[in-house]
């Protein structure tokens, strides 16, 4: 075709096919575990046993289960013992209570989790806080966050600090970049905009919290060097919303009906990946971004309790 004829958006589009780098988290999660599994024989040759990470899960909620049989095989495939302790949906606040204090004392154990969600009957911000700070290794309890906040020693949130760890992989530069944060999560929005900013690599970035009540929020997205998408839903984030040679971090994972897939649906994330990455400096995949670094973080954590 002679290119004079050719429209001004295809040669953009052209031009911008496979500009972008994917931020692989499976490759820099799989390097990471290299070096956990080194650490995790040097923990066992000086201890007699290896790190051991116990998760408990309430009740049948489907993602729950998915994720925390993730966290258990990777535990395997970097030589820690692991536990999943199973709890019916019907468990008491109390009983879960004394099931959390039994694991704070078992000296065979160095960290555990609860998955989240819990049944809403129970209050999940007293079983964090029951957790002994020393083994909570998804870095959730008051006294974890606070350190982060402070800067201080103790476990980070896995997603945020996976998020570190893969921005740290690619080199990607953070310092006076503004980085846009969607979502106000404790788990993940809160946590990241504190680590961004800190005074550290990856950090020192100018950063924006905005969240379900923030106003014209594609005008703010638009402005951002590095968007960490943490909003839960679907291909929420669409290419009007992100500025040329952006990086984008997507924390979303969702299964969407597909009746071309034989399993009947596909993953995306909380980002329009299709549209979004030609117009992207760097993206994370779904999956295959966010989702192994979360778990990579959780075994560094569990790698530094059984440490101390
Ligand atoms: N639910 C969603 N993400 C997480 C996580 O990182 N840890 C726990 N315990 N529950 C979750």
């Amino acid at each position: 075709m002679d290119q004079s004829t050719v429209p001004f958006r295809s040669l953009v589009e052209m031009s911008e096919v496979a500009t972008y780098q994917l931020l692989d988290g499976k490759r820099c999660g799989d390097a990471l575990k290299e070096e956990i599994a080194k650490g995790a024989a040097a923990v066992k040759a000086k201890r007699g046993r290896a790190p051991h990470l116990a998760a408990i899960l309430v009740g049948n909620d489907g993602a729950s289960k998915t994720y925390v049989e993730a966290k258990v095989k990777a535990c395997e495939s970097v030589g820690f013992r692991s536990s999943l302790i199973r709890l019916p949906e019907s468990i008491s606040e109390d009983e879960l209570l004394a099931r959390v204090k039994g694991l704070n004392t078992d000296e065979e154990l160095d960290g555990f989790i609860v998955q989240l969600p819990l049944p809403d009957h129970i209050d999940a911000d007293r079983v964090l806080q029951a957790i002994d700070p020393r083994k909570d290794v998804d870095g959730f309890h008051p006294v974890n966050v606070g350190n982060m906040v402070l800067g201080l020693p103790g476990f980070l949130p896995a997603t945020p600090s996976g998020i570190c760890e893969l921005l740290k992989y690619y080199n990607v530069e953070t310092v006076g970049k503004h980085c846009v944060v969607l979502g106000r999560s404790n788990i993940v929005g809160t946590p990241m905009s504190i680590l961004l900013s800190r005074n550290a690599y990856p950090g020192n970035c100018t950063v924006t919290l905005a969240h379900s009540r923030t106003k014209d929020l594609t005008s703010i997205t638009r402005q951002a060097d590095i968007l960490v998408v943490a909003i839960g839903k679907p291909e929420f984030v669409t290419a009007d919303m992100v500025k040329e040679g952006a990086v984008v971090v997507d924390v979303g994972i969702h299964r969407i009906a597909d009746v071309s897939k034989k399993s009947g649906f596909r993953l995306v994330g909380d980002t329009a990946f299709a549209e979004v990455a030609p117009k992207c400096k760097a993206i994370t995949p779904v999956p295959g971004g966010v989702g192994p670094m979360t778990i990579t973080s959780l075994l560094l954590n569990t790698l530094k309790a059984a440490g101390r």
